[in-house]
């Protein structure tokens, strides 16, 4: 599918094996969703702009790559997308982040703001948004949307799985954002879940259910 990138790399996919499964405790889940995440944005960030800077190592003077421009804002959507944050801090601890919030509306299954805090030049920067389950692609389109308002206009989705449906409506909606996930799975039910999935990310990470 164009501008979805499937992560096949066997670790994120032996790790989304054992979260999928409904014996995982939520510590487990908790921690595999937090590793993933961090692997996850491996790959995200694979083609980040470089520039050659100089340095001075012990031995010589010599050019030598770093990342290029303004730090990146890491966009978790509350309150699932928060399971990638500390794993992808690990990996970029200089990135800002910007919080999300938006619930899903049971009965119509549509999104609903409740809470937008982000570095205040975030229109200047590189922002990936997380959100772990893209099932009907409302949140993650709201998400974006509200992102785009705020003028920013480089944005890439992470996710850990998607459905088909939702992955068509956020293309629709958003083609200039790439997403990348560790799998697509079949389809969503009638209550908006995906299947074969993994249940609900929120309440399998928090236990509250
Ligand atoms: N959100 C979840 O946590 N799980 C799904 O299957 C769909 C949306």
């Amino acid at each position: 599918m164009q501008g979805v990138t499937v992560i096949d790399h066997p670790l994120i996919q032996h790790k989304l094996s054992l979260m999928r499964k409904k014996e995982t405790s939520t510590k487990q889940f908790r921690e595999l969703l937090n590793e993933i995440g961090m692997l996850i944005c491996y790959e995200v960030t694979r083609d980040l702009p470089m520039e050659m800077i100089e340095i001075e190592t012990p031995l010589a003077k010599m050019m030598a790559p770093s990342l290029e421009g303004k730090k990146l804002v890491f966009a978790p959507i509350l309150r699932a997308g928060m399971s990638f944050l500390d794993g992808m801090l690990n990996l970029v601890p200089s990135a800002r982040v910007a919080f999300i919030g938006l619930y899903r509306d049971p009965k119509t299954l549509k999104s609903v703001e409740y809470y937008f805090k982000a570095p205040v030049d975030i229109a200047e920067r590189l922002v990936i948004v997380m959100d772990p389950m893209l099932a009907t692609g409302n949140s993650a389109t709201a998400a974006v949307d509200m992102l785009k308002d705020r003028g920013v206009t480089k944005l890439r989705l992470m996710c850990l799985l998607a459905a088909p449906e939702g992955l068509e409506r956020f293309t629709k909606a958003h083609p200039d954002v790439h997403v990348w996930t560790a799998a697509i799975d079949s389809h969503l039910n009638d209550h908006g879940y995906i299947v074969p999935g993994l249940g609900d990310a929120g309440d399998r990470m928090f236990g509250t259910k």
